[in-house]
């Protein structure tokens, strides 16, 4: 069922039906059209009430049909609010709890509006890269007023319904509710004393003008444009809204409807609904059902007080969840807990903590030095060095104390989860969780699941994941994990770039025109040049035929490790992180050139940006084949929310199937070609060549 009716007295009651939000899918509209004919037609009801069962009114679209046909098909939105729109009854939207998308432009159609208290009211689809398409930017300016509805509109944030009713002049709402138990009861009355009121009042016959006029909209597109930057969606919302004060409504529907559909087409919109959509599948692990029971996580332990180890604290802290930290000697511990009194205490400087906030969180914090006091927690999450032997001894340590049914996980960023596993007599209780630094600030977080570790184990941690706000990406074994193992050949084709003719600044500023937060070698200063070389040195170790570039390595040899040391490809003043050229690197970089005997090149911005990206996607594609990442969209969360990959082309993968595989893979031929190059790497990963011969994409 997904619209109920039932008639009380002279009023009919439509509730839409369909959990968790009442999204308007085509069993939906179909539904709310039969019981709009029905009570049109039902000579004892002389109006008819709308309104949502359970906590919302309407969510808007349905997600489940994203994109589909069945998301057009008849009766389609339009139809529908015409169809109210045209009910020769009154009509009245009783909304509460969410309000949003086509759920608020449904609403609009409807002759009168009442609302409770608290209901969250939004346009949200600028979020998609698309602005409202049934009817929102024309009606909602003559509900609301043109500047509250443009930044409604244009921001896709929610306002809540008691704001909204205070605007002055405002005829979005006819009453507010006293509450949203008393909000049926009040719809029904509304309706009855409205029952005989003629002519209906139309929202889409309200005036629609600013006093500004035209100047209005061109300050709101100054500041939009400067906000949206690689966004067209936001400039065309203010078109659209304009076009409500300029153009009979007919004429500025048919202009939202146009600019509508264009926006569908842009890439950008698609990155968007990739990414909308790579973010609620990255939580679904195919063979670990939704339901699989869950441990209670009510403490944790956290091994190690350094970087890692203070920022994953603070993640439970935040949330509520006591932490017990242990050190093996009190300085440690001291110098830890002064990092993280530090971080919040900057945050109330800012404002962005109340200090009361910061003295609760800190109660949830105790230290200890022995192992013995860790029994207890529920969970203990292990971010001490790098170093096998030393995930030995405590893994050893946590496997004698820890309670059964403990949750016990690692950090580390490199090393074998099954190895780590193995020093337990307990393999299905251990998990990789691969925190990213700053750990209390970064979104994302891998989650590594062990050859043994067991499946309550992972639904349990992502979503442990998701209390703390991380988005949660599940990778399995292997060296660097998703994210880590694609950098290196990121890396690696970074190092040939300078080898072959760049600077360190023309290859930034290249992948950083892209979109890219930060280009290869401003990364490489921030996170330390030294953690890539102690990779480098291990690799020549296990890969001696594996080609990589030499310059990284003697930028380290001169002590450049990066901001740390003030100076790394680039120089930095104390306490700026504006990077600085610098000559001495730069005729390191040419001198060792030389010392290979390469004549440098002019090398293209368009090279550069392909072969950084295109490297990360070959490896991508290793990644699926091997089954380390479910799917092509868990790699672009981790490199949306992990690696400063532009939003607005959707991380590599679907970045790659914009470009079209086939010409990935033509580009991939022709660096294969160059000497400087590593030819072998540039073969397509099997997966990669098979879906370019289908003509399939990731
Ligand atoms: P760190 O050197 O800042 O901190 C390590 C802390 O562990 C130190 O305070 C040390 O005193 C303590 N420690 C060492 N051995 C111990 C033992 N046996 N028992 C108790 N405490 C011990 O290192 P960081 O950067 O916090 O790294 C920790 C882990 O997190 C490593 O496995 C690292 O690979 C991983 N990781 C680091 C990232 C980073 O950007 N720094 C990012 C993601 C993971």
């Amino acid at each position: 069922m997904t619209a109920l009716y039932q008639v009380h007295g002279d009023v009919a009651l439509i509730s839409l039906s369909n959990p968790p939000v009442n999204g308007l899918g085509y069993a939906t509209r179909r539904a709310l059209t039969e019981a709009m004919a029905r009570g049109n037609a039902d000579t004892s009801v002389r109006a008819i009430v709308i309104t949502g069962a359970g906590k919302a009114f309407s969510g808007g679209a349905d997600i489940k049909e994203f994109g589909s046909p069945k998301a057009l098909q008849e009766p389609n939105l339009h139809s529908v609010i015409l169809m109210v729109e045209n009910s020769a009854k009154p009509v009245v939207a009783a909304i509460h709890g969410v309000c949003m998308g086509g759920g608020l432009e449904l609403s609009l159609g409807c002759h009168y509006r009442i609302a409770a208290p608290g209901c969250s009211v939004a346009l949200p689809e600028v979020k998609l890269g698309l602005l409202p398409g049934a009817g929102g930017t024309q009606r909602l300016p003559r509900a609301l007023g043109v500047e509250p509805a443009l930044n409604m509109i244009v921001s896709g944030e929610s306002v809540k319904s008691e704001l909204l009713a205070m605007l002055p002049g405002q005829k979005l709402f006819d009453k507010m509710a006293a509450s949203a138990e008393s909000l049926e009861q009040e719809a029904l009355a509304f309706a009855r004393s409205v029952a005989d009121v003629r002519p209906l009042p139309l929202v889409r016959n309200l005036p629609c003008k600013h006093p500004q006029g035209d100047a209005y909209f061109q300050f709101a597109r100054n500041m939009v444009n400067g906000m949206a930057k690689n966004f067209p969606a936001p400039a065309k919302c203010v078109d659209a809204v304009q076009a409500a004060t300029q153009k009979k409504f007919e004429d500025g529907m048919a202009f939202e409807r146009e600019l509508f559909i264009n926006l569908m087409w842009t890439s950008e919109s698609r990155a968007l609904r990739h990414l909308f959509m790579a973010e609620r599948a990255a939580s679904k692990i195919p063979d670990v059902p939704e339901d699989t029971p869950k441990r209670a996580i009510q403490s944790i332990a956290v091994i190690g007080a350094g970087t890692m180890g203070g920022g994953i604290a603070m993640n439970f802290l935040n949330a509520g969840i006591p932490v017990k930290m242990l050190e093996m000697k009190q300085e440690a511990l001291d110098r830890g807990l002064a990092t993280i009194r530090k971080n919040y205490e900057s945050q109330v400087k800012k404002g962005k903590l109340k200090a009361d906030k910061y003295e609760q969180r800190m109660s949830l914090l105790t230290t200890t030095l022995s192992y013995d006091d860790l029994r207890d927690a529920d969970m203990v999450i292990e971010a001490v060095f790098e170093e096998m032997g030393v995930k030995e001894a405590v893994f050893k340590e946590l496997d004698r104390v820890m309670k059964a049914g403990a949750i016990l996980a690692s950090n580390t960023s490199t090393l074998d989860v099954n190895k780590i596993a193995a020093f337990t007599k307990r393999p299905q209780d251990v998990i990789g969780t691969h925190f990213f630094s700053p750990a209390n600030i970064m979104k994302l977080l891998e989650v590594v699941r062990g050859e043994k570790t067991a499946k309550d184990v992972l639904a349990t941690v992502m979503a442990l994941a998701k209390k703390i706000k991380k988005t949660a990406v599940v990778s399995g074994v292997c060296d660097g994990f998703i994210g880590n193992r694609m950098i290196e050949q990121y890396g690696r084709q970074g190092g040939f770039l300078l080898d072959e003719g760049c600077t360190p600044q023309q290859v930034d500023r290249a992948i950083e025109k892209f979109g890219f937060a930060m280009g290869p070698f401003r990364m490489g200063d921030l996170a330390g040049n030294d953690i890539g070389w102690a990779i480098r040195k291990r690799r020549y170790q296990e890969k001696p035929n594996m080609k990589y570039s030499k310059t990284a390595d003697l930028l380290c040899e001169k002590g450049r490790f990066g901001q740390k040391t003030s100076a790394g490809w680039y120089d930095y003043q104390a306490g700026k992180r504006e990077p600085i050229p610098n000559q001495e690197v730069i005729q390191m970089i040419e001198a060792h050139r030389a010392s290979l005997g390469i004549k440098p090149r002019n090398i293209s911005d368009e090279e550069i940006v392909q072969r950084l990206v295109f490297s990360l996607v070959n490896e991508g594609a290793h990644i699926l084949d091997e089954g380390i990442a479910a799917r092509a969209g868990d790699i672009d969360m981790v490199y949306l929310t992990g690696y400063g990959f532009p939003i607005h082309r959707g991380g590599p993968m679907n970045y790659a199937n914009e470009v079209g595989l086939f010409n990935v893979v033509q580009a991939m031929n022709r660096f294969a070609q160059n000497p400087l190059d590593d030819a072998q790497f540039w073969q397509p990963a099997p997966l990669l060549a098979k879906l370019v011969a289908e003509g399939k994409t990731f």
